[in-house]
This record gives structure tokens, C-alpha cells and sequence, in this order.
């Protein structure tokens, strides 16, 4: 297509002819052979040269427009092209300045005003990019209003979040998403009132209670006009329930510490007030005294145990354990009791198997266990430990004859404290923390630790442990 320039060239070249033409005719009219008795044959001849010069004329002019064409027009066409390219955002379009017709400041201007709106626009991409990766991994629902009320984003943690998705939210104003009546209020009083409100809200999604810290903030554009608002929603369900467990961790301990410790004390006076006066009364007094601060030490020393494993830099000492050898030397040491209880054991232990663990950590759980099996059993009764693996992993099991423990309570048996008869649990000494320990110490070898019992016919602890610690 033939650009505005090129008509205009071609345009010029004709009238410029068509020009000269005019002034070969007038220019004629003052020639006597125009009069009536001229020759004919030098008005011919004057005619033929005259129609001659046109042509010589419009050619020439043709071969100056088209000259002027290729030197002038044609870059402005390009340019024209470029530009039209540019302002429809094709920044990487550019003019070739290393041609020498277009080789002028022009064309240089063009490109560099090309190559900056490229270089803005690629900015703007990343910024864009960097804001959606921003909004999409804060790992906080987020939710914003424009000028006009109206939800204008929202990311996937929101829509996941509240169950929602985008054609629902996007559009509306915060009344109708159908957000919880607390956040509800909270939007609509940073709406109001223009300043940054935080709040602790509960909700109760699908029948969960969940509790999250909502932040309402109004978003101010850079002269200070009010551009909107947002809302950050981050699920502090996992924190309120880890402050739960602490405070009942802390309960807990304080009332384990001081059931020993009124007993000593009220012992202590009652013998000070003159029952040390008799002998038999101040024996059975110092048995109960020195009972109560063994299972004081008892307590306190499970308890630095435990948080001695969970601080950081806890590590356990591999090596190659023999699993029989190690099951035996448990044994050992629960075999006093045992007796005690006239109980029987049963050790099905594959020869030669070896794994990769803390042999003194491994003892420790084997012993809680079969301390447990002996506890929490009538006398004359079995325990039988069995060992089976395969490449990977060996799974150690100890089953009992013993009370049972009801399914209801089976979820809750490896938290600290928890027994589910107190008052046995604490004749027999226990501090109720035995089984969490027995799964901080599987856990950090790799493993972990399943049960499974019947009320009145007995337990069944299984160990489950890697062969090969992977480091
Ligand atoms: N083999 C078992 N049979 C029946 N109940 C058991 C058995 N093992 C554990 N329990 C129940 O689980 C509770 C928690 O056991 P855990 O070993 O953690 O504490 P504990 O035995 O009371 O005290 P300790 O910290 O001295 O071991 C026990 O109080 C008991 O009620
Ligand atoms: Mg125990």
C-alpha cells in the first residue's frame, strides 16, 4: 500500500510537469508563428517540440520525485511503520539505523524511545511477576478492595482458605462474598474509618474451629489518595493450638510436682509435730517421704530428658546395633520385676540382625515398653517380643496380656502426661511420660511407633525402624 508520502512524491512530479507544460503553452502564445498566416509546418514542429519537453519533463520530474521517494519518503514510511508498531506495544520493534538512508537522529531517537519503553515494560513485567509470586506464596489469604468497594484480587490461599472461588469473589462488594460476620466487621470498619485495624478472629469452617489474625489496612496511592483497602488473613489454628498444648504442658507439670511435694511437706510436719517420737509411724513416714522424692527425681529427670531431645543439636549416637542382643539386655533389666510379678517372656528374635541406631536410646524404649507390659498386666501372664524386617525396616512387637486400653483412648497415649487411669498409673510409679518419650526417641530414628489394644485381652506396641540410617 502506496504510503501518504509516496502519493504526494508522485503527485508533486505530475503537477510539476503539468506546470512546465503550462508555461511552454503560454510562454508560445508570444511567438508570431501562432499568427494566421504562420507556417504550419513550424506550428507543427513547435507543437512536437513542446510535446516532447512534457515528456522529457514528466520523466525527469518522475526520476527526481522517485529519487526524492527512495531519499525521503521511503524512511518516513518506515518509521511511520515502526512507530505505529511501537504505539501498539511491539517494543522490540526497531529501524535499521545501519542502513545509511536511515541513518539520522530520527530514526536513532526512535529506537532508543523503543528500546526504553522495552526495557520499562520488561521492568513491569517482572514487577508484575515478582508482586503475583509475592501474593501467591505468602502463605496469608489476601483479599483487595478497589476505589469502588469492589473485590479487585484475592489469592489462592483465600480461596482455598474460605472455599471460594474467584467468579465469586471478584466484582463484589465484602457484604455479599459471604465472609465470616467477625472479618465482615473488620472490613467494614477499615472502610469507615480509613486506619489500619489487626484482630484474632474464630471461625468455625466445616465444623472446625479455626482461629485466624485478620489485618485490614487502607491502601494510599503515592499523592496520598485513597486507592482501596487490603486484607491479609494468616491461620494461626497450628500456633493457638501449639499455646494449648504449653499451657497444659505447664499445667500438667506444675500439678505432677506438686502432689509429691504436699506429701513430703504434710509427712514432714506431721512427723515434726512428734509423730518422730514413734519409731514405727516415723519408718512408714520416711518409706512414703522417700517414695514421693524418687518419683520427684523420676519426674524431673524424664522431664530435662525430654527436653534435652527436643533441643536443637540432639543427636543420636549410631551404630551398629545388634537387635537380639539389645532386646536381651532390656530384658535384663526389667527382669527383676518380672519375677516380681511372676510373669513369663517370650522372645522371638531373628539371629544376626543388625541395624543402624543409638543402642542405649533403643534400650531406653525397649525398656519403657516392657515396663509398661509388666505394669499394666496381672501377675502370671506373657509378654512376648517378636522381631521381624525385611530390606528396609525391622518392626519390633511387644504384646501383652494385660488391662487393655479403650480405642477412644489409643490417639492420645503418646502425649506427655496423659495415663488413662491416673491413680494405677501413678501407684506404679509412672510419671506419664514414658510413651512420649518412647516416640520422640523412634521419630528421631526414623521410625515410628503403633499400638493396638483390647480392653481385657491386651496390648500391642509396634516399633517400626529403618535398617540403614539415612544420613
Ligand atoms: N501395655 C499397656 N497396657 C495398658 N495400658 C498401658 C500400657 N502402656 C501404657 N499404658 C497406658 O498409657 C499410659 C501412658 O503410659 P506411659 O508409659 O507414657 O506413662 P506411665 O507408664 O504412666 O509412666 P512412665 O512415664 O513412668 O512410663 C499409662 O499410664 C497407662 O495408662
Ligand atoms: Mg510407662
Amino acid at each position: 500500500m502506496k504510503s501518504l508520502y509516496s502519493r504526494l512524491v508522485i503527485a508533486c512530479a505530475i503537477l510539476l510537469s503539468v506546470l512546465l507544460t503550462g508555461l511552454g503553452i503560454v510562454l508560445g502564445q508570444f511567438f508570431p508563428l501562432f499568427s494566421e498566416n504562420s507556417n504550419l509546418i513550424l506550428q507543427r514542429q513547435y507543437w512536437f517540440f513542446l510535446i516532447l519537453t512534457l515528456v522529457i519533463a514528466f520523466v525527469l520530474s518522475l526520476l527526481i520525485a522517485t529519487r526524492m521517494m527512495i531519499q525521503y519518503a521511503r524512511p518516513i514510511d518506515e518509521m511511520t511503520k515502526i512507530t505505529s508498531r511501537i504505539a501498539h506495544g511491539d517494543y522490540l520493534a526497531r529501524i535499521q539505523t545501519s542502513e545509511s538512508e536511515y541513518d539520522n537522529d530520527l530514526a536513532k531517537g526512535i529506537n532508543k524511545i523503543a528500546s526504553n519503553l522495552q526495557e520499562m515494560s520488561t521492568m513491569q513485567i517482572m514487577e508484575k511477576e515478582r508482586l503475583k509470586t509475592l501474593i501467591e506464596s505468602m502463605g496469608s489469604g489476601l483479599l483487595m478492595f478497589g476505589r469502588g468497594g469492589t473485590v479487585n484480587l484475592l489469592n489462592e490461599v483465600f480461596k482455598t482458605t474460605f472455599g471460594l472461588s474467584e467468579n465469586e469473589v471478584v466484582g463484589k462488594t465484602f457484604k455479599d462474598i459471604g465472609l465470616p460476620i467477625a472479618i465482615e466487621n473488620l472490613i467494614e470498619d477499615v472502610f469507615m474509618t480509613e486506619q489500619v485495624r489487626a484482630e484474632q478472629v474464630r471461625i468455625d469452617i466445616s465444623d472446625h474451629p479455626s482461629y485466624m489474625s485478620v489485618h485490614g489496612a487502607p491502601v494510599i496511592g503515592r499523592h496520598g489518595n485513597w486507592l482501596g483497602i487490603v486484607v491479609v488473613i494468616h491461620d494461626i489454628t497450628e500456633l493457638i493450638r501449639l499455646e494449648e498444648v504449653r499451657k497444659d504442658f505447664v499445667a500438667n507439670v506444675s500439678h505432677e510436682l506438686r502432689t509429691p511435694i504436699t506429701s513430703i511437706k504434710g509427712f514432714t510436719e506431721t512427723l515434726l509435730d512428734g509423730a518422730m517420737h514413734e519409731p514405727a509411724i516415723m519408718k512408714e513416714f520416711l518409706g512414703i517421704i522417700q517414695k514421693e522424692s524418687d518419683r520427684l527425681h523420676l519426674l524431673i529427670d524424664d522431664l530435662l530428658e525430654l527436653s534435652g531431645m527436643e533441643r536443637e543439636g540432639f543427636s543420636l549416637m549410631y551404630s551398629p546395633v545388634n537387635v537380639k542382643d539389645m532386646i536381651g539386655d532390656a530384658m535384663d533389666v526389667v527382669s527383676r520385676s518380672m519375677e516380681r510379678k511372676k510373669m513369663n517372656i517370650v522372645a522371638e528374635i531373628p539371629e544376626g540382625l543388625i541395624i543402624d541406631a543409638d543402642a542405649d536410646r533403643l534400650m531406653q524404649v525397649m525398656v519403657n515398653l516392657l515396663s509398661n507390659a509388666i505394669n499394666y498386666s496381672k501377675e502370671e501372664t506373657t509378654v512376648t517380643v517378636a522381631v521381624t524386617h525385611d530390606m528396609n525396616e525391622a518392626v519390633i512387637t511387644i504384646r501383652d496380656q494385660g488391662i487393655g486400653i479403650e480405642q477412644s483412648e489409643l490417639p492420645r497415649l503418646f502425649e506427655r502426661f496423659y495415663r488413662v487411669d491416673r491413680a494405677r498409673s501413678r501407684d506404679s510409679g509412672g510419671t506419664g511420660l514414658g510413651l512420649a518419650i518412647v516416640k520422640h526417641l523412634v521419630e528421631i530414628h526414623g521410625g515410628c511407633v503403633e499400638v493396638d489394644s483390647t480392653i481385657g485381652v491386651g496390648t500391642t506396641f509396634c516399633v517400626h525402624l529403618p535398617i540403614l540410617h539415612n544420613k
